[in-house]
């Protein structure tokens, strides 16, 4: 399972006596409970970690070489002038998502300028404790690759995608059913052909066949089915060819 790190700077430690304008009335453990309820919802682990210091933050993201796939940061006021937390982020390669809660772009002209930008994937403001869960969704849509089987384990008996996948299945079986009946069908051909000395392929005929396939489907899948219908033509012939040798 992959692992997003949740990681807050300065004073965000301080949440819910902070200024509710720029920054709501939630806590801090309020926003980490809303990250880690997304988590489960993506299927990605969460990691919480938060610092007021510099240092800290930057072994952090240090030691999450190897071991987190994503990280979403609000690195405070460090966002304006840590060049030490753009270094580290540029170094270890992960893929960071900045997010600020309040609007940097619209608050102090000396938080206009964020000195991580350059080097993080995207960045998320001005949406609160939501801009977290968006930066979360953007890491596992666009920058993490989520590995299918523990996706997979998210897939419950009760889950509208079980149902979905059984009527798939009842579906291929059909399908598969009418490919044996038309494979049937070529074989008598390819004996009706060989005795008539008529060749394998007849390109009017199959060029015919492939006119009513793409006919008989909506507009948006008839290149597909007509793709589809030229390989079963393939195996058509390659059964004739075998045929007529065996004769
Ligand atoms: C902040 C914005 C910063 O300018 C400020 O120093 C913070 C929080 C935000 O989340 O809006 O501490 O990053």
């Amino acid at each position: 399972m992959k692992t997003i790190l949740i990681m807050n700077g300065p004073n965000l430690s301080q949440l819910g006596k902070r200024d509710p304008k720029h920054y709501g009335s939630g806590t801090l453990a309020d926003l980490e409970n809303a990250c880690i309820n997304k988590g489960i919802e993506l299927g990605v682990k969460v990691q919480c970690f938060q610092s007021e210091s510099e240092s800290a933050i930057i072994r952090k993201l240090h030691s999450s070489m190897g071991v987190i796939d994503g990280i979403v940061l609000n690195a405070g006021a460090y966002t304006h002038y840590s060049i030490a937390i753009r270094d580290a982020i540029e170094l270890i390669k992960i893929p960071v998502i900045e997010v600020h809660l309040s609007d940097i772009h619209n608050r102090e002209s000396f938080r206009n300028t964020s000195v991580i930008e350059a080097v993080c994937a995207e960045q998320v403001c001005g949406m609160g404790v939501k801009g977290y869960l968006v930066a979360m969704e953007k890491l596992v849509e666009k920058y993490i690759s989520i590995d299918s089987d523990a996706a997979e384990a998210l897939v419950s008996d009760n889950d509208p995608l079980f149902e979905e996948r059984a009527a798939l299945n009842e579906i291929d079986k059909e399908l598969f059913v009418l490919f044996e009946r038309r494979m049937k069908h070529v074989d008598r051909i390819a004996r009706i052909k060989a005795w008539k000395g008529l060749p394998t392929k007849i390109p009017s005929r199959e060029a015919e066949i492939l006119e009513r396939v793409g006919q008989s489907v909506e507009e948006q899948y008839s290149e597909a089915a007509k793709a589809l219908m030229q390989e079963i033509l393939r195996l058509s012939r390659d059964r004739q060819q075998e045929i007529n040798k065996g004769m």
